[in-house]
């Protein structure tokens, strides 16, 4: 490992955040006040709420339609061992786990990463912290042993709401995953992240980074995949590199097809649920995806607002669905009415339109839920990932009995 990455990995945690590779733009003092305006007067207005001073009506809590776990039926153990990189709240986990893979370890820098996965599984081995940076690990520890590693780097050198430096932002840790795949020499390695990856401007990177890098070692699928096409009530775009060390696995692999369809092109599929009808909202004559969640650790600042543009932003206005200031709950989301009546969204609402089961142990603070769920791969789409290369693995789908 090169003692830079670690030097940069220790620099992140100095600037005072617990997402060690998050960096706050710098704002200036008209900005930072224009922040600190808003954050008072909507402290200001929760706090009335919260007293039952609110002049709008509470909202009723309602009961979510749409439930994860029935676009994942967990497959019976299919043999197959993974390793996690970068493992976050655990997306990619869910989507491997549920489709009858093994994990043998995770690892994420993230303390916040270690308290969900543990708190879910608590059988699972995570690495977290210091203990959790992959730069600092001798991956060949786990050769023999492993049969798929995964992981979805961070996305911030390559996404379009970022500055796009790519290898030349500290944060770039595709690199390390390649590192990770070289030493532990697994059957396959997945690597996902945002759909920036898959752009022109990145080509050339990709092809040194990625499949040079491998070259003679690994056979590389590329694919982009879309979130709403597995059943997730959300528009969510994302590029997949599927390696296999042996050519026989790497032709059999297929990307997987669409499950669902939101448009209804394709009338043979079930349709994704909308927002309004996944979270179990009354009908007003219109529902939509959501629009692509953002975290709450991209942008300036830590953030409670799941908005990504401005064009997101008029999406959620025409299904009535306040996306700022997300509550904690569903009960707080009720009584802290939106100024314009439209529905505010909490954490769990948040999971559901990820895909992540409501029970998944998300907790607050909201910005850091938020930058976990808005972080993750949306496990449906994990979970066909993981299915198509177990098959290609030599798993038959018909043998992968659903154990749920
Ligand atoms: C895009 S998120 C991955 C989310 C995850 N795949 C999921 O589905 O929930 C990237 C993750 O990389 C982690 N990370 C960044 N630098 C790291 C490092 N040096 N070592 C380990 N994890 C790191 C971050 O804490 C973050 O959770």
């Amino acid at each position: 490992m090169p003692p830079s990455m670690a030097l940069k990995a220790k620099m992140y945690v100095k600037r005072g955040t617990s997402a060690p590779w998050y960096k706050g733009r710098d704002l200036t003092d008209e900005q930072r006040n224009k922040f600190r305006a808003t954050t008072i007067a909507s402290q200001a207005a929760k706090a009335k709420a919260v007293n039952g001073e609110c002049v709008l009506p509470k909202h009723p809590i309602p009961v979510a339609t749409f439930n994860p776990l029935t676009l994942m039926p967990e497959m019976a153990k299919n043999g197959f061992s993974a390793l996690s990189m970068f493992s976050g709240c655990g997306g990619l986990d869910i989507g491997f786990d549920r489709a009858g893979f093994k994990h043998v370890a995770s690892y994420d820098i993230l303390p916040e990463a270690e308290e969900v996965l543990n708190a879910a599984h608590p059988d699972w081995k995570v690495f977290a912290g210091d203990n959790g940076d992959v730069t600092q690990v001798n991956w060949k520890q786990y050769r023999g042993e492993i049969d798929v590693l995964h992981g979805g780097p961070p996305c911030q050198p390559f996404s379009h709401a970022g500055h796009q430096n790519g290898s030349d932002d500290e944060r770039d840790m595709v690199p390390e995953l390649i590192r990770a795949a070289l030493e532990a020499k697994p059957r396959a390695f997945i690597l996902e992240n945002v759909s920036g990856l898959a752009t022109k401007k990145f080509a050339s990177y990709v092809k040194k980074v990625i499949f040079d890098a491998v070259e003679g070692q690994y056979h590389v699928h590329s694919f982009l995949l879309e979130a709403a096409d597995f059943g997730v009530p959300q528009r969510r775009k994302r590029v997949f590199f599927v390696g296999f060390r042996n050519k026989a696995d790497f032709d059999r692999f297929e990307r997987p097809l669409p499950t669902h369809s939101w448009d209804r092109n394709d009338t043979n599929l079930p349709a994704t649920m909308g927002v309004r009808e996944a979270l179990g909202l009354p009908s007003i004559g219109v529902d939509a995806l959501a629009p692509t969640i953002r975290s709450g650790w991209t942008g300036p600042r830590h953030t409670t607002s799941i908005v990504n543009s401005a064009t997101s932003m008029k999406q959620w206005d025409e299904i009535a669905v306040w996306p700022n200031g997300v509550a904690a709950d569903r009960e707080a989301a009720a009584a802290f009415v939106a100024k314009n009546g439209h529905f505010r969204l909490s954490i769990q609402d948040c999971m559901l339109l990820q895909g992540f089961p409501e029970s998944w142990p998300i907790q607050r603070p909201v910005y850091k839920a938020l930058g976990l769920i808005g972080n993750s791969v949306a496990p449906p789409m994990a979970y066909a990932v993981a299915a198509s290369v177990a098959e290609a693995l030599g798993i038959k789908r018909s043998s992968a009995q659903a154990t749920a």
